[in-house]
């Protein structure tokens, strides 16, 4: 089969490497891919958000058996919609499903509707209204844009005077554009977090392995939230008592509602979680695979994974058994200097001699008069796989100490949290 996937990332390029493994693929293309992406399959220069192009490109070719739709934008745009209308077979949310990523306000009302836990919030689009609350509400208070945000449009405020200059920046700056135009505020939890992703189809969920992402630029999780800046897979914590509680309360109860409002979920639904002293939370969900989450779960994957994206376009996930190895893996983000602000491209990357078997994942990477260049935020995940996660994080660092570019920085302390926690 003709496989194209959609993105540009490392959770691409992970997908990719998962999909290269399939004895079903003959051939991958990638919209629009990056320098490393470009080793495994060929580049296709279209803006994937303009979703009529998408589809226009795809009946060019003729010859695309099946597209996977990885990032958020597209899928919140509707073209798996627009894909299936012209006949073709598409991985992913239809746009009336993706909206429980795309609008934060939408998901908090889908989970108070429907007896899902989630923290307790209340929903402004009037700025003066939201001033009232947040000068009597609890302290530390949560502040999510409603719309897609890449990640940073969160904000945790400690104070009420933080609070109260947030809420400005939201809704009368537009820091983080339209999506600040509706502001959830959102009361605070706390515990250790863990990305449950699961694969579901509708009617059956299998769930992924469980991971941990790191969202804040800095050591110790400090400094600004991020896309993420690595991953661990497994959480210590997340044992089969875990397991049980989430399918029951959280996945099987999103996956019912999800049917029973007329927007039945077919793809990838993430579920990020918190335990917390009441039990497991849903802190928010994302309608796709997680980056960096993705690129410490696909490697564990024993079954085929577009034997898995068919099933599901197919509603018969049931009829899959899906496998992972045991042990860990762990994914270090390299990234510019400067993100999640501002920071310069076009640096040249150096990459020395790394151990066989370390899975480089590309994200920000260019190629340039023939040599390798950064191109984004976070340029590239080193992952590695390990009998437990010290072993992972350890191969992982000394790899890490191979490769260079100008102004590139990283987290030290990946796959180091929740250790004191005990294992469930
Ligand atoms: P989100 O984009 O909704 O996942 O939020 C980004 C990060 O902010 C999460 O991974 C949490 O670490 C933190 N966060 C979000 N909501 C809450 C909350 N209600 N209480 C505490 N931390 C939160
Ligand atoms: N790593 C978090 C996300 O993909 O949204």
């Amino acid at each position: 089969m003709n496989v194209l996937v959609i993105g540009n990332g490392g959770r691409e390029h992970a997908v990719i490497q998962a999909l290269k493994k399939s004895p079903k693929v003959t051939k991958l293309y990638a919209m629009k891919g990056n320098a490393g992406i470009a080793k495994d399959a060929e580049l296709v220069n279209v803006d994937y958000c303009n979703v009529k192009a998408v589809g226009d490109w795809v009946d060019q070719k003729g010859d695309i058996d099946f597209t996977v739709v990885t990032p958020d934008d597209p899928l919140a745009l509707g073209l798996v919609d627009e894909l299936e209308s012209r006949g073709h077979r598409a991985f992913g949310p239809k746009k009336n499903a993706a909206i429980i990523e795309a609008s934060k306000a939408f998901s908090k009302e889908l989970m108070k509707k429907y007896g899902i836990p989630t923290a307790s919030y209340e929903t402004f689009d009037d700025y003066a209204l939201a001033v009232e609350y947040v000068k009597k509400c609890n302290i530390p208070v949560v502040l999510k844009a409603d719309g897609l945000a890449l990640g940073k449009g969160v904000l945790i405020c400690k104070t009420r005077e933080e609070a109260l200059q947030g809420l400005a920046e939201m809704m009368l700056d537009q820091k983080f554009g339209s999506a600040g135009n509706k502001v959830v505020v959102e009361e605070f939890l706390e515990g250790p977090e863990v990305s449950c992703l699961a694969f579901t189809d509708g009617k059956t969920i299998k769930p992924m392995i469980t991971s941990c992402d790191h969202k804040r630029a800095l050591d110790n999780d400090e400094g600004l939230n991020t896309g993420g800046m690595g991953t661990f897979s497994p959480a210590p914590f997340f044992g089969e008592k875990s397991a049980k509680e989430v399918m029951e309360k959280i996945m099987q109860p999103t996956v019912s509602a999800m049917n029973a409002e007329g927007r039945p979920f077919k793809g990838v639904l993430y579920f990020g979680l918190m335990k917390t002293k009441d039990g497991y939370k849903v802190i928010e969900y994302n309608a796709r695979f997680g980056d960096p989450e993705t690129q410490v779960i696909l490697p564990m994957l024993k079954t085929d994974l577009l034997e898995i994206f068919e099933a599901i376009v197919d509603e018969r996930l049931n009829e899959v058994e899906i496998e992972w190895e045991k042990g860990a893996c762990v994914c270090l983000v390299l990234a510019s200097g400067g993100y999640p602000e501002k920071y310069e491209k076009g640096k040249e990357i150096v990459i020395g001699d790394l151990d066989k078997d370390v899975i480089l994942c590309h994200a920000g990477t260019a190629e340039k008069d023939g040599r390798l260049v950064t191109s984004g935020g976070r340029v590239l995940g080193v992952c590695a796989k390990g009998e437990d996660v010290e072993a992972a994080r350890n191969k992982v660092y000394a790899n890490a100490e191979k490769i260079c570019f100008d102004g590139m920085y990283y987290r030290k302390d990946i796959g180091i949290k929740y250790r004191e926690i005990a294992k469930e």
